[in-house]
C-alpha cells in the first residue's frame, strides 16, 4: 500500500483476555522493533465502559505483566498515544455507525488500511462481519479492509460453512484472515525453509526413505478453568482440526511454484484432499482416545463426560509421495511435559553390515522441535570409539535461538495481516476440509459404537493402550521430553 496510507487495527473483544494477554503485547513489541506500519492506530471495541485513558491505563498494567523486562515506560507512553477505545455492542447497528465516525475522525482525510480483528465470543464472529458490512466499513474505496477471525472457526463443518458464508457476504476471500497461531510459530515456518531452501532433505522426503511421521503436541497443563469450553470441544476440535492438521500440511505438502498466499495454500489444501477418509473399522482401529484421571472433577466438566483429553490418530495421505507412509498425530493435556515435535522416522538401511545382528539399530530420525525450544535434531548411527564396529545413536543439534528472543506467533501474524500477506492464515476451503475429516471421527467417537475411552494418569505420555497400539504396528512413539533446551 502507498506510504501515505495510515493504518488502523480495530480490535473487537477489546476487554477480553486474548487482547490483553496476546494482541496488545504483540503490537507493543512490534512498536519496540519499529515494525508497525506508518502511522498505526489501535482502536478497541467492547461493551465495557472504558474511555481512551482508562483503557490505556489498564493495558499498561497488563502489558507490563506479560512483556516482562522488555516493558519500558517511556516507549509505552509513546505507543499508548496511538491506542483508542470506542464502546460498542456487536449487535447494535448504531454502535457500528458511531465506530465508523470515530475511525474517520482518527484517520482524518487520509486513505487508510484497516484490519478488523474479531476476538469476541465465537458466536459473534458472523454478526461482526455482517455489521461491518451494513455500516459500510468493508468498503475498500479508501484503502484496504481486512478481517481477522480468531479461532475456533466453527465447531463442525456446518457451522464453519455458515460462518464462511456470513463473512463471504461482506468480504472477499482475500480480505479474510483466519488465525491459527501455530502458523505464526517460527519453527513451523522453518519447516518450509528446511524442506524447500535446502537440496539435501527434499530428495529423502517421501515413501522411498520415510517409514512414518509422528506429530505430537503434548501439553503438561490440564484444562483448569476452561472446563466448560473444553468439555464441549475436546482434543479433536481444540487441537487436531486446526493445529495438528496445519503441522501435517506443512510437513506433507508439495513445493509451491512460488511463495505467495494462494500458491502455498493450494498445496496445503491438496494434502487434506489426499487424506483417506476413515470408514468402517477405521474409527475403532485407526486411533486411541483417552481422558486424564481427575478430568471429571474439573470445574465445568459433566460428571459422566465422554470428552477426550487425549487422542492419537493414524492418517494416510494417498498420493505418489506418501503412499504407505502413515502419519501419526497425537495430542493431549496432562502429559509428562510440554513439547511439540514432528518426528520423521526414516527406513532402516536395506542391509546391515554392523551391529550384533540380534537387534536392528534404531533407524535415522529427524526431530523437528516446535516448542519449547525451537530447532531440529538429526539422529544417526556412529561408531563407538575403540570398540570394533559397535554402533551407537548420535545426535546433531540445531537450535534456532537460545537467548529467548524468538518473536511470539501473534507478532508475526498481526504484522502479516497489516501488510496484507495471508500465507500464514487458513483459507475457507482449508478449514472446511479439515472439519470434513474430523467430523465423522467425532461423531463415531460419540456414538454407542465408540472405541473404549482409556483413562491415563496425569504426567505420563497418555494411555498405555496407545503405546501398545503403536507396538502392534511394529513401531514406537518417540516419547522424549524436549530434546533441545
Ligand atoms: C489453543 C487451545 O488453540 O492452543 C488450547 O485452545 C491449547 O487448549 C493451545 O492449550 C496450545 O497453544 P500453544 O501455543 O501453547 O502450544
Amino acid at each position: 500500500m502507498g506510504t501515505k496510507h495510515v493504518h488502523t487495527m480495530v480490535i473487537f473483544g477489546a476487554s477480553g483476555d486474548l487482547t490483553s494477554r496476546k494482541l496488545i503485547p504483540a503490537l507493543y513489541r512490534l512498536h519496540l522493533r519499529g515494525r508497525l506500519p506508518h502511522s498505526t492506530r489501535i482502536v478497541g471495541v467492547a461493551r465495557s465502559k472504558f474511555d481512551d485513558e482508562s483503557w490505556r491505563k489498564q493495558l499498561a498494567e497488563s502489558t507490563a505483566r506479560y512483556v516482562g523486562d522488555k516493558f519500558d515506560n517511556e516507549s509505552w507512553q509513546q505507543f499508548a498515544e496511538s491506542i483508542f477505545y470506542c464502546p460498542g455492542d456487536i449487535n447494535s447497528e448504531q454502535d457500528f455507525i458511531a465506530l465508523g465516525q470515530r475511525l474517520s475522525e482518527l484517520e482524518g482525510q487520509q486513505p487508510s488500511d484497516r484490519v478488523y480483528y474479531v476476538a469476541t465470543m465465537p458466536q459473534l464472529y458472523g454478526e461482526a462481519a455482517a455489521q461491518l458490512g451494513k455500516a459500510g466499513l468493508a468498503d475498500e474505496s479508501k484503502g484496504a479492509r481486512r478481517i481477522v477471525i480468531e479461532k475456533p472457526f466453527g465447531t463442525d463443518l456446518k457451522t464453519a460453512q455458515t460462518l464462511n458464508r456470513a463473512i463471504g457476504q461482506v468480504f472477499r476471500e482475500n480480505q479474510v484472515y483466519r488465525i491459527d497461531h501455530y502458523l505464526g510459530k517460527e519453527t513451523v515456518q522453518n519447516i518450509l525453509v528446511l524442506r524447500f531452501g535446502n537440496s539435501i532433505f527434499e530428495p529423502l522426503w517421501n515413501r522411498s526413505f520415510i517409514d512414518h511421521v509422528q506429530i505430537t503436541v503434548a501439553e503438561e497443563v490440564v484444562v483448569g478453568r476452561r472446563g466448560d469450553y473444553y468439555d464441549r470441544s475436546g482434543v479433536l476440535r481444540d487441537m487436531f482440526q486446526n493445529h495438528l492438521f496445519q503441522l501435517m500440511m506443512v510437513t506433507a505438502m508439495e513445493p509451491p511454484a512460488q511463495y505467495d498466499a494462494d500458491s502455498v495454500r493450494d498445496e496445503k489444501v491438496k494434502v487434506l484432499r489426499a487424506i483417506k477418509p476413515f470408514s468402517g473399522s477405521d474409527f475403532a482401529n485407526c486411533g486411541v482416545r483417552g481422558q486424564y484421571q481427575g478430568y471429571l472433577d474439573e470445574e465445568g466438566v459433566a460428571h459422566d463426560s465422554q470428552t477426550e483429553t487425549f487422542a492419537a490418530l493414524k492418517f494416510h495421505v494417498d498420493n505418489w509421495r506418501w503412499n504407505g507412509v502413515p502419519f501419526y498425530l497425537r495430542s493431549g493435556k496432562g502429559m509428562s511435559c510440554r513439547t511439540t515435535q514432528i518426528v520423521i522416522d526414516f527406513r532402516e538401511p536395506p542391509h546391515l553390515l554392523f551391529g550384533d545382528g540380534d537387534a536392528a539399530p534404531e533407524a535415522n530420525r529427524l526431530v523437528i522441535q516446535i516448542q519449547p525450544a525451537e530447532g531440529i535434531q538429526l539422529h544417526f548411527q556412529s561408531k563407538v570409539p575403540d570398540q570394533e564396529m559397535a554402533m551407537r545413536l548420535s545426535q546433531l543439534d540445531f537450535r534456532f535461538d537460545n537467548k529467548g528472543s524468538m518473536p511470539d506467533a501473534y507478532q508475526r501474524l498481526l504484522q502479516d495481516a497489516m501488510e496484507g500477506d495471508a500465507s500464514l492464515f487458513a483459507r475457507s476451503d482449508e478449514v472446511e476440509l479439515a472439519w470434513k475429516i474430523i467430523d465423522p471421527i467425532i461423531a463415531a467417537w460419540r456414538s454407542p459404537a465408540a472405541p473404549r475411552m482409556h483413562a491415563y494418569p496425569v504426567a505420563e505420555w497418555g494411555p498405555a493402550a496407545c503405546s501398545k497400539w503403536m507396538a502392534q504396528q511394529g513401531r514406537a512413539w518417540f516419547d522424549v521430553c524436549p530434546v533441545l533446551h
